[in-house]
């Protein structure tokens, strides 16, 4: 049984299709569960969201539960209460903790020492929220996972990395095409044309993430030929998605062509967000 959902990992494969089949259920049928009544998730925000924020505490919300926000500079956190303090005291007051932050070891050592589930909200490695939704969105519009390719092109970052981890269990084959410089550790570098054959959906991220502020003119100059535009796309399946998991910069890693356009599913899975999560809490929470 999970008890934390740090990257994705700690679900089987099973848990995960059942997470998918009751996003789906509860995005037909939105207000049909009441699995957090009487139930509080905090939900910790170092660093800025508009989806996971909304999502989150809207989901909370429609399960019948109460969400305490908790933004950048609110929390003692700011002020060198550690981690682990943290988890022991929130531990006693609510029945989940989210947390949004940089070093993917803060959320590590905040789940080793709580007593209820712990969500990884985003972190400088992992964003096994959004891999949840986007798979959910996959098997939306497909019908089905099995034998679905999805080629990601661009920045090698944590949303690259939860999708391989979410595909992988998921038997989504997940193709990345990233420059060498910026590509994930242990995954082949190949062309963004050569990802893009004869794949369902084509994925992107902004080229400077939250943290790479400092980088972004290497970036953007090692990331050009990585642009998701109707050229790229029309090489994968003629009825392939584009993907994004926003926000985005139109013109940059993404045509505005492509975002706006009718193969985009960037505003689908966005709402998913909010199935996905609502689906996931009930695993880890429902009584
Ligand atoms: N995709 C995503 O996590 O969006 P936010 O940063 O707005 O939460």
């Amino acid at each position: 049984m999970i008890t934390h959902f740090l990257t994705g990992e700690e679900l089987t494969a099973e848990e995960l299709r059942g997470v998918i089949e009751r996003a789906l259920e509860l995005k037909a049928d939105r207000l049909s569960s009441r699995a957090l009544e009487g139930k509080s998730v905090a939900l910790v925000f170092e660093k800025p969201s508009t989806r996971t924020r909304v999502s989150f505490e809207t989901g909370v919300h429609e399960l019948g539960g109460h969400a305490v926000v908790l933004r950048e500079g609110e929390l003692q956190l700011a002020r060198g209460e550690s981690p682990r303090d943290t988890a022991l005291v929130l531990s006693r007051m609510v029945h989940a903790i989210g947390i949004r932050t940089g070093p993917h070891e803060v959320v590590v050592e905040v789940a080793e020492h709580a007593s209820v589930p712990v969500i990884n909200l985003l972190t400088r490695d992992h964003h096994p929220c959004q891999g949840l939704a986007d798979m959910t969105t996959l098997r939306e519009r497909f019908g089905t996972l099995d034998g679905l390719k999805l080629a990601y092109v661009g920045d090698g970052n944590n949303v690259a990395r939860s999708l391989l981890v979410a595909g992988a269990l998921a038997g989504v084959d997940v193709a990345v095409a990233s420059p060498p410089e910026l590509s994930l550790p242990g995954v082949p570098v190949v062309e963004p044309t050569e990802a893009v054959r004869g794949a369902h959906a084509v994925y992107t991220d902004v080229w400077v993430s939250m943290g790479d502020e400092e980088d972004a003119a290497r970036r953007r100059a090692l990331l050009a030929p990585y642009r998701l535009d109707d050229e790229l796309l029309q090489r994968a399946r003629p009825d392939a998605l584009a993907m994004h998991c926003l926000p985005a910069h139109p013109g940059e890693e993404i045509s505005a062509a492509v975002l706006y356009g009718e193969r985009s599913a960037a505003w689908v899975q966005a709402e998913n967000r909010l199935h996905a999560q609502k689906a996931l809490l009930e695993l880890l929470l429902g009584s």
